[in-house]
């Protein structure tokens, strides 16, 4: 059965993700660790109740960060993960900083030029958390998102990290510069774990798709989800993420809904294991 996920970012919503678990809305909780650092393990273990977790880093800018930083960093979060025992522990490819400018929009990576340290850099940051690490699809809005496919193949390749497939992502990547959805089959055959969210329009300039986080799933985003869950092998969780309008009975809906859809795609597991057993 493929798990259906909350993620949990801030202290405060705890309330909410513990009536949303014990409600059977939600059958596990990402948490967004580099916020919970701090806290105990025991504690957080507590505050969880032996809810299976998995683990989202947002902010360890492990391709820019110095070795120090680092080692603090993966410390708390080996600490933490030897208590909490999550299903996965992942991550982004992001720019954070270029030339020492502090970026507030976090671009993605420039692929061709930026492979050689990105493929070390994933290298060294899976030894210091001492597991396997799952990268998550980026949200392109530019032509270079084309290459994302590719560069993500040759990368999980090349260090033996995952990806997190973020379906939504895709969505804003086929929206905003045509990426088309079918790049990504190769790659989603093999993938686990999903994410999936809400997006925006842009109120600014460049008009694009925004993966905010904040509205329910748009239909082209729920068809994609039916498709990409029917696609994979195996498919074990799928985190529905909410970071505004955190609110109980629109991100329940959305629950749901993507429960339908997982549950769908086991009843059509037969036909696909058989599938399996012919493809090259
Ligand atoms: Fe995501």
């Amino acid at each position: 059965m493929v798990k259906v996920g909350v993620n949990w970012t801030r202290g405060v919503h705890l309330p909410l993700i513990q009536q949303m678990v014990g409600g059977r809305v939600a059958d596990f909780v990402e948490v967004l660790i580099d916020n919970f650092l701090h806290v105990e393990p025991r504690a957080m273990a507590e505050a969880l109740d032996g809810v299976p977790v998995a683990f989202h880093i947002m902010h360890s800018r492990f391709m820019e960060r110095g070795p120090e930083d680092l080692a603090f960093m993966a410390g708390r979060i080996r600490a933490l993960a030897r208590e909490l025992k999550p299903i996965y522990i992942s991550d982004h490819l992001l720019r954070f900083s270029i030339e020492g400018r502090e970026l507030i929009y976090l671009p993605e990576l420039d692929y061709g030029p930026a492979y050689d340290g990105a493929r070390r850099a994933v290298l060294a940051w899976q030894d210091r958390l001492e597991s396997r690490v799952l990268f998550e699809n980026y949200p392109s809005v530019f032509d270079a998102g084309h290459e994302q496919p590719a560069f993500l193949e040759s990368l999980l390749r090349d260090t033996g990290a995952g990806l997190l497939f973020d379906i939504s992502n895709a969505v804003c990547a086929q929206r905003n510069c045509g990426l088309s959805l079918s790049a990504w089959d190769r790659l989603v055959r093999d993938t686990e774990h999903f994410h999936v969210a809400g997006y925006e329009p842009s109120t600014e300039p460049p008009f694009v798709t925004l993966d905010m986080h904040g509205t329910n799933l748009a239909d082209d985003t729920l068809a994609y989800t039916e498709h990409a869950l029917r696609v994979a092998w195996h498919p074990s969780t799928i985190s529905v993420e909410r970071d505004n309008n955190v609110e109980l009975e629109p991100w329940s809906a959305d629950l749901s809904a993507v429960r339908r859809l997982a549950e769908l795609s086991v009843s059509q597991r037969p036909g696909r294991l058989e599938e399996r057993a012919h493809a090259p």
